[in-house]
């Protein structure tokens, strides 16, 4: 199968890392010095017509309707990860009613990730299941509720990653050697998140297992509670969501 990639940024890097090799690829871009891509697709400059069996839409909501200029009237699927962008914007703009939006996240890239998506037709949803099961978890959703999902799992590994790094600040201050640190928080993340998984417990259950009274752990939580860090992470999703709202809008005028 051609797979054309237009744009090759961050995350169309992560979404190949994870896609099967067998394919062929074409990236179209801006600039095409890109190391990353040499000897795995074939570049094209923006701009350019290049015909495949699947579009991967993946530039900045600001650029989209330049990029997708050239790709108008076509059959074949297209599966954008832009944020902002829903499928009604899609399917006008390029003319064609085989669409999939989708919000994947940097996680695809070791089959890691959960991407939830909608789609316009049997076939798009057929076309990207078939190339996306590979990444991770499909979750099949509905339009309206992709701007609030692109601010919860688009965004998640920026929020583990903040937590992964206030945790190897902490572990330094305290005296920890640096590798240790890295090892340990990087580890009791993954660690945590697999054991509320397969426990099946809501997460303020195992506050109750951990907190003895007078430990450490209520100590700990009680200094989390007065820093407002749950609150801090409401309103970040939040305005994440309120962002993606944004773009659109901008988009629409
Ligand atoms: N980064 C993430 O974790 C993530 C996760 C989920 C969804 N997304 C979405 O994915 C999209 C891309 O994000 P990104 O982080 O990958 O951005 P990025 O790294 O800036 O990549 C954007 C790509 O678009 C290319 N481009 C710009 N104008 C173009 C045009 N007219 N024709 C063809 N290609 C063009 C750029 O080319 P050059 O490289 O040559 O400049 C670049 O390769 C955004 O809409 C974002 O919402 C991102």
């Amino acid at each position: 199968m051609k797979i054309v990639f237009i744009g090759g940024g961050t995350i169309a890097k992560a979404i190949y890392k994870g896609l099967p090799k067998e394919h062929e690829y074409v990236v179209v871009k801006r600039n095409l010095h890109d190391e990353f891509w040499t000897g795995k697709a074939d570049l094209q400059p923006a701009g350019t017509s290049v015909e495949g069996d699947v579009y991967i839409l993946a530039v900045k909501p600001l650029s989209f309707e330049k990029a997708v200029e050239p790709f108008r009237n076509r059959r074949q699927t297209f599966i954008s990860v832009m944020a902002s962008i829903n499928t009604e914007m899609l399917v006008k703009h390029l003319d064609n009613e085989n669409m999939v939006r989708c919000m994947p996240n940097l996680s695809v890239c070791i089959g890691e990730g959960y991407i939830p998506y909608c789609q316009t037709s049997d076939k798009a949803e057929e076309d990207f299941t078939a190339l996306f099961g590979t990444l991770g978890h499909l979750e099949r959703t509905e339009e309206e509720y992709m701007d609030a999902l692109t601010a919860l799992t688009g965004t998640s590994p920026l929020y583990i990653s903040v937590f992964i790094d206030a945790l190897l600040d902490a572990g330094i201050k305290i005296g920890l050697p640096r590798e240790m640190v890295r090892k340990a928080a990087v580890q009791c993340t993954i660690g945590g998140a697999r054991y509320l998984e397969c426990e099946k417990i809501h997460p303020m259950e195992l506050k109750d297992m951990v907190s003895s009274p007078a430990g450490t752990s209520i100590h700990a939580l009680h200094n989390l509670e007065k820093s407002g860090v749950k609150a801090a992470i409401i309103e970040a999703v939040e305005i994440a969501y309120y962002r993606a709202k944004e773009l659109k809008r901008i988009k629409e005028i």
